[in-house]
């Protein structure tokens, strides 16, 4: 490898931002395509405002450059330079046409960013991966997202060995060459930036479905894997064909083009990517069958089927001016693919499970060293900055928006959105301003919230006046400073309430003397550092229900005793908050026991969830998310000196508390009813006994192993599907059972040929809490089936060991450290995406005890003191140092 110049340039900043000088309006790509060598022509006719005077400079890394011409003359030696991955080209006028080609080497590509093979050379396949920098990989360009260009892309190639040619747009011909290679061209008629094109060549099959535009428009719908594959792939059509339907009732947004191609890999970095016309997927996000895929993978594919879809619109036809605004396209893609799955499935389970996304992945991002806005101010290097906050935390902005105009509001404004700024690169002001005069109402302040790091903290304190019957609710904000902002100021935070009296009953609000008809919930927003909020005609002493569904993405701060808790939890008809109150009452639980002084808390938790489990009268889905207590990384959050053993050991002790007060009895009696309904299939009444099924084992396991055990076995032997299955290894692992050995070597023979199967296998492993997990990682790593070169299954080992098993990886010795340090430096040489984002784990360690914090300290230093680090894998290292 050369040496990397861009390790040390500057960091790109958001206020820098300057309208291109040059632009592209048409581009002509030829391919030449193989395996080891590509070849390259691209044609470019170039604009530019004819009295400027700024040289023409593209963007351009890792390109071998084999000819240039500018207006149909080879350009001498001196008319153009190439260093640091920029060429600049002299006497280019606003019209003319360069032509560059240049030669790739795809299979040679371990960093999976621009064109790149996928499996073995004889058997895999070509495909490009281009967002955020990659096409730059591919040949000379502007490459930033508001350079939109039209396309039309002509591919040449061995017909037998690469037998289907595919690139985004409408096809436009195909035909025969001399020497058995053949060819095809697609034209796209929408103009696009570089990040949206994308080419895949090789042997697949495909599966295909008519669908017909609610205005009007014949699409082909194509899903294409390798022929091993093929049959994996219906769910995720049908799923296709349910977002296409959905982004048509909701958004009136209609497909746009002749044909849909979607096309599974088992090598990408990310989940998926939504290329023009030609998605991509990470075959984990696309591949479904009972045998092999779970229920929770089931829903994802449903989820990222719908995202990346989606994005047609919201990325696409819309897409963001400079990569700081990466959340206009990813925060509001994520609130739409979340509102799809709750229309598909169970509106509540989904909001439980995206905030215990948010709290497990963007809370603690939010709190520590690599804090950032939702809205970067800047980055060295893009890629680092797909995180949570700017998904996660990017969509719950959206949705407050979206509750902040109701449902038709916002459908106005989104209407106005995309009409006004249809095949444009916008900014976060022109969606908030759209939305706005939409609704004739000023959305500015929430801008703040895309500007400022860090999770507010809202606290709530209530006073009833009994001799007034009022009730006065003080909120107050308060944002903590982060590594990379010292001022923080109030945003506007809107805090959905209701009050309930103590029969949990809930009350209507009276808030002026004017409301005659009162509703039993209501909305305020706090947009200062402290409010009163007054409701008037209150009988009795109130118990607030705050921030019902979630309604912004802060830290509720209230001094809930431990009955007020347990009420919520037994009453609260908002799904949502009733499970947050078990997770708060819990959580006072957990510090009672950590405190040595079990009391009130741990009753009234253990009691209410008792009585919920007994009386059935809770939804089985719900009732098994209600048994479960917070994860370790979010009660780590809480703590000022982390021991992650102490957590683990005390949420063990807690769960095993209210096993013994459910009762092994009862445990394995309604593990039995529900084991005797068994099947596969997949409605939510399946899913959700599934669901259930597997937490009552777990919780039997916990006091009965004796008994529980033999029961997952069985459940394993009979499994019909892959839920029940990995559901029963998981605990025999866990348990160290006796018949935890056979089952894990039948499931390793039995899945030998699944590479999603395959990659759950070392997951469930990696992530048996305890001292021993790195021993058993390494042990795993000797698996002839296990390598560095694929992302999924770094993410299945090492990803599931240092991100899911805190108690295994934060190893009093530092050993869990030294080990990932080591691997970041092997990944780094292959694949920089891969290894930076494994970085991320160290997050947090300055809030270790102190022992644990200098192991880490020492091991992130030497990381941070290698020479030849790629820019990904150094800034990610230098933050978390901060
Ligand atoms: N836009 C893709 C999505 O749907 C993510 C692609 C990110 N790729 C990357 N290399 N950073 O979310
Ligand atoms: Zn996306």
């Amino acid at each position: 490898m050369n040496a990397r110049p861009e390790q040390l340039a500057a960091p790109t900043r958001l206020d820098a931002y300057r309208a291109p000088a040059w632009r592209v309006e048409t581009v002509e790509l030829a391919f030449d395509l193989a395996i080891d060598t590509t070849e390259v022509t691209a044609r470019l006719r170039l604009r530019c405002d004819p009295t400027q005077t700024q040289p023409l400079r593209l963007d351009g890394e890792n390109l071998e450059l084999l000819s240039i011409a500018l207006d149909g003359t080879a350009l001498a030696a001196d008319a153009y330079r190439y260093a640091n991955n920029v060429l600049e080209i002299d006497g280019a006028r606003d019209g003319s046409v360069l032509e560059t080609r240049v030669r790739l080497r795809p299979a040679a590509n371990t960093a999976l960013e621009g064109l790149y093979l996928s499996g073995s050379a004889e058997a895999g396949f070509l495909l490009t991966q281009c967002e955020a920098e990659g096409f730059r990989h591919i040949t000379f360009f502007p490459d930033r997202p508001d350079v939109q260009a039209l396309y039309t892309v002509t591919l040449r190639a061995d017909r037998d060995r690469f037998p289907v040619l595919l690139a985004g747009g409408n096809p436009d011909g195909a035909g025969e060459l001399d020497d058995g290679r053949h060819w095809a061209r697609f034209v796209d008629p929408h103009p696009k930036p570089g990040y949206l094109f994308a080419v895949v060549a090789g042997r697949l099959q495909s599966i295909e479905r008519d669908y017909l535009t609610a205005d009007g428009r014949a699409v082909t719908l194509k899903i294409w894997a390798e022929a091993d594959v093929i049959d994996r792939c219906d769910y995720a059509m049908d799923a296709l064909e349910r977002a296409m339907r959905w982004d048509e009732r909701t958004y009136g947004r209609n497909y746009d083009l002749d044909v849909f191609h979607v096309v599974a890999t088992h090598d990408f970095n990310m989940g998926a990517m939504e290329n023009k016309g030609l998605n991509i997927f990470n075959a984990k996000y696309l591949l479904a069958d009972p045998g092999s895929s779970t229920d929770d993978e089931y829903r994802h594919v449903e989820s990222v089927i719908a995202h990346e879809y989606f994005h047609n619109w919201s990325g696409n036809r819309v897409t963001c001016r400079d990569w700081f605004q990466l959340s206009l396209k990813e925060g509001l893609t994520v609130f739409r693919e979340q509102s799809f799955s709750a229309d598909m499935n169970s509106a509540p389970l989904k909001r439980i499970e995206d905030v215990s996304l948010l709290r497990r992945a963007q809370f603690p991002e939010d709190a520590g060293p690599l804090a950032h806005p939702v809205r970067p101010a800047q980055y060295s290097e893009i890629n680092n900055f797909y995180t949570a906050t700017v998904y996660e935390k990017g969509a719950e902005l959206v949705r407050m928006l979206a509750g902040r105009l109701g449902r038709e509001g916002f459908r106005r404004g989104m209407d106005l959105y995309f009409a006004r700024n249809d095949g444009k690169a916008a900014t976060l002001e022109d969606f908030l301003a759209a939305l706005g005069e939409a609704n004739h109402t000023d959305l500015g302040p929430y801008l703040a919230w895309y500007a400022q790091a860090g999770t507010p903290r809202l606290q709530a304190r209530g006073e009833y006046d009994e001799a007034r019957r009022s009730y006065a609710l003080t909120l107050r904000q308060h944002t903590p400073a982060t590594a990379s902002q010292a001022q923080t100021h109030p945003l506007p935070i809107p805090v959905k309430l209701a009050l309930f009296d103590r029969d949990g009953r809930m009350m209507p609000l009276h808030m002026d003397a004017q409301t005659s008809k009162a509703a039993t919930e209501t909305v305020v927003v706090l947009d200062t550092d402290e409010s009163t909020f007054v409701f008037h005609d209150v009988p009795s002493a109130p118990v607030p229900s705050l921030l019902r569904g979630f309604s912004a993405p802060v830290i509720l701060e209230c001094d809930y005793d431990a009955a007020e808790l347990a009420l919520l939890l037994r009453h609260d008809p908002d799904g949502f908050n009733r499970w947050e109150a078990g997770q708060q009452l819990a959580t006072l639980a957990y510090a009672e026991l950590r405190d040595g002084a079990p009391g009130h808390a741990l009753d009234a938790w253990l009691g209410a969830l008792s009585d919920l489990f007994a009386r059935g009268e809770v939804e089985q889905a719900l009732l098994a998310n209600l048994l479960t207590p917070p994860t370790e990384v979010e009660w780590a959050e809480r703590e000022a000196r982390v021991d992650p053993a102490r957590i683990h050991a005390l949420r063990q002790q807690l769960q095993r508390q209210l096993a013994e007060r459910i009762g092994a009895e009862a445990l394995q009696q309604r593990y039995r009813t529900l084991a005797g309904e068994a099947s596969a299939a997949l409605d939510a009444a399946s899913q959700a006994q599934r669901r259930l099924k597997q937490r009552v084992l777990e919780l039997l396991c916990l006091i009965a192993p004796d008994v529980a055990q033999p029961l997952a076995a069985a459940q394993y032997d009979s499994a019909p599907g892959m839920t029940d299955r990995l559901g029963a290894l998981a605990v025999l692992l866990r348990s160290d059972a006796p018949q935890a050995a056979a089952a894990r070597a039948h499931y390793r023979q039995r899945h030998a040929d699944n590479a999603l199967a395959l990659d759950k296998w070392f997951t469930v492993q990696a992530q048996v809490p305890g001292e021993a997990a790195l021993d058993r990682v390494l042990m795993l790593e000797r698996d002839p089936a296990f390598t560095l070169k694929n992302p999924n299954r770094v993410q299945s080992l090492l990803g599931a060991f240092v991100r899911a098993n805190p108690s295994g990886f934060h190893r009093a010795d530092g050993a869990g450290y030294r080990f990932l340090a080591e691997r970041l430096v092997q990944l780094d040489a292959l694949n920089p995406q891969v290894a930076a984002r494994l970085a991320t784990a160290f997050n947090g360690w300055q809030r270790l005890e102190p022992g644990r914090r200098q192991a880490a300290r020492a091991v992130i230093e030497d990381v941070a003191d290698r020479d030849g680090l790629s820019r990904n894998l150094r800034e990610i290292v230098a933050n978390v140092l901060k």
